[in-house]
């Protein structure tokens, strides 16, 4: 009794199974977006014959363009499963990214990528390199699910960046080097999803604007190579987990914001050639922003003096302060606390004095510039870091600047012509400078107890001439 219950138990499940099996055939993309996808082939590139590259009866999303990714959606009416392009990269990369080859005529029109409403990730590698081609409203061409828009080298894409308030899922937005133009406007602040913003080398220009604050997750923002102007957002100080800014190479001017303090976890900040003038020299809280890997702040107008601000920096590889108009002395503070340091730039300035005997000891170093100042004194470099760094330990066109000779002649075991290159105008230290007391600054640096008394009457000398 038992069992035959069991067995017609077991009958209807199996029954039950095969019905629900045969019922549904395997989902495939609906007929409008395999339509828009071979519309987008053909028109990225006309050349290539893509209904016999991928027939029409097969699927393009189980046999179709490298590049081209779907998704499984259960249809909310038909409760039916059915796939959907999710994923659309245009333009070769290499190998092992084979995106399909755009022409040299690529176009491109929102009517082609209006149907693909499940999109989530478009990503174009120099497709409109030739023909101009102008970007279409993208408020009209993108699904609002969009969440990672790449477009990167479309140097023959123009037009208007337009709004992207309306993708309010959007994590990553790439757009480099393009000729788009336009600029952030208020609907930046609705992206709020948004992690990475680079917008760099095409034609933005205007104020950005403060709503940029609200992007909390932000981690990396890279406005660098356009045309904005205007005084730079504070609210970018509250982006606490930035690690990434670069808003070099624009037109930004007025103060470095006080609020930048805030971005505690930023490891990168490049700031350079914009018109940067009121802060009255470098900003002292960079001293608080203890994750600062690189500072870049070259090319701005801030002039004063290289602050006493290192004591906490030393996770620092990279900093660059040329052309800023600074003046003074190089503070021996950067070598003592600076041990990683590994390019640093002072080229093009107005400083002077001697360059500190504690140099000496940034063993990481490979690139030093410290041409063009007003440099005086004996280089207090090892022979094996002239060996090492060589060409890239660049001193020439300042004042008075020598090299020991042992060091000359240990590190020229190398071409004369390298040598030459390498020293430029340098002279070699006499032995005999290094036996007075001259009021030669790069006495300070080494100063004996005899001597405090002419040093901190040449400093006091010193501090009045900046001082004037
Ligand atoms: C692009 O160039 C090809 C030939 O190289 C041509 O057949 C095609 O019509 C052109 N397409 C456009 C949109 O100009
Ligand atoms: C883009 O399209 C949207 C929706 O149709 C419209 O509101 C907006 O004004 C358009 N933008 C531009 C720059 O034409
Ligand atoms: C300097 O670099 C070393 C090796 O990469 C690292 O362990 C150390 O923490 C760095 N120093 C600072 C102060 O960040
Ligand atoms: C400087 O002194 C060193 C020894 O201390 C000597 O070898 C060198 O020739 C001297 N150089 C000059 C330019 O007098």
């Amino acid at each position: 009794m038992a069992s035959i219950s069991i067995s017609i138990f077991l009958t209807l499940v199996f029954t039950l199974i095969t019905l629900a099996h045969s019922d549904s055939s395997p989902p495939s993309l609906t007929s409008t977006e395999q339509h828009s996808v071979y519309t987008i082939l053909a028109s990225i590139n006309p050349r290539i014959d893509w209904h016999s590259l991928y027939p029409d009866d097969a699927d393009l999303c189980d046999s179709g363009p490298h590049g081209l990714v779907c998704d499984l959606f259960t249809d909310p009416k038909t409760n039916r499963p059915s796939l959907h392009v999710t994923e659309l990269a245009l333009g070769f990369v290499s190998d092992s990214s084979p995106n399909p080859p755009c022409s040299p005529n690529a176009s491109l029109s929102a009517t082609f990528l209006a149907p693909l409403k499940y999109l989530k990730k478009l990503f174009l590698y120099r497709c409109f390199t030739h023909t101009p081609v102008w970007l279409p409203n993208v408020t009209n061409m993108l699904s609002p699910r969009l969440e990672e828009l790449v477009l990167i080298e479309n140097s023959a894409l123009f037009g208007s960046f337009g709004s992207f308030g309306g993708f309010k899922r959007l994590r990553k937005l790439v757009l480099i080097g393009s000729g788009v133009s336009g600029g952030i406007g208020d609907w930046v602040g609705e992206l709020v999803e948004m992690e990475q913003m680079r917008i760099s080398r095409n034609r933005l220009d205007g104020v950005v604007s403060g709503e940029i604050g609200q992007l909390r997750r932000l981690r990396v923002l890279d406005l660098s190579f356009n045309f904005f102007d205007g005084t730079v957002p504070e609210s970018i100080g509250g982006l606490s987990k930035l690690l990434k800014l670069d808003l070099g190479s624009n037109r930004f001017v007025g103060r470095i914001p006080e609020s930048f303090v805030g971005l505690t976890n930023l490891m990168f900040m490049d700031l350079s050639h914009n018109r940067f003038s009121a802060n009255c020299g470098i900003p002292l809280f960079l001293a608080e922003m203890q994750s600062l890997k690189e500072v870049y702040l070259s090319g701005n107008p801030l002039g004063g003096q290289i602050p006493e601000i290192w004591e906490n920096l030393g996770g620092i590889l990279g900093i660059g302060f040329s052309g800023m108009g600074l003046a003074g002395n190089i503070p021996g503070s950067m070598g003592v606390f600076l041990r990683n340091l590994s390019y640093l730039s002072l080229e093009n300035n107005r400083l002077e004095g001697g360059v500190p005997e504690e140099f000496g000891m940034l063993s990481e170093l490979n690139e030093l510039n410290l041409e063009s100042n007003l440099l005086s004194g004996r280089l207090p470099f090892s022979a094996s870091l002239w060996a090492k760094i060589g060409g890239k330990l660049k001193v020439s066109k300042n004042n008075e600047l020598c090299v020991d000779e042992g060091t000359v002649v240990m590190s020229s075991t190398g071409s004369n012509k390298f040598r030459r290159r390498s020293l430029g105008d340098l002279k070699v230290c006499s032995n005999k400078s290094d036996d007075e007391i001259s009021p030669s600054p790069v006495v300070l640096s080494s100063c004996s107890t005899s001597v405090l008394q002419e040093c901190s009457l040449w400093r006091d000398y010193q501090l009045t001439k900046v001082g004037e």
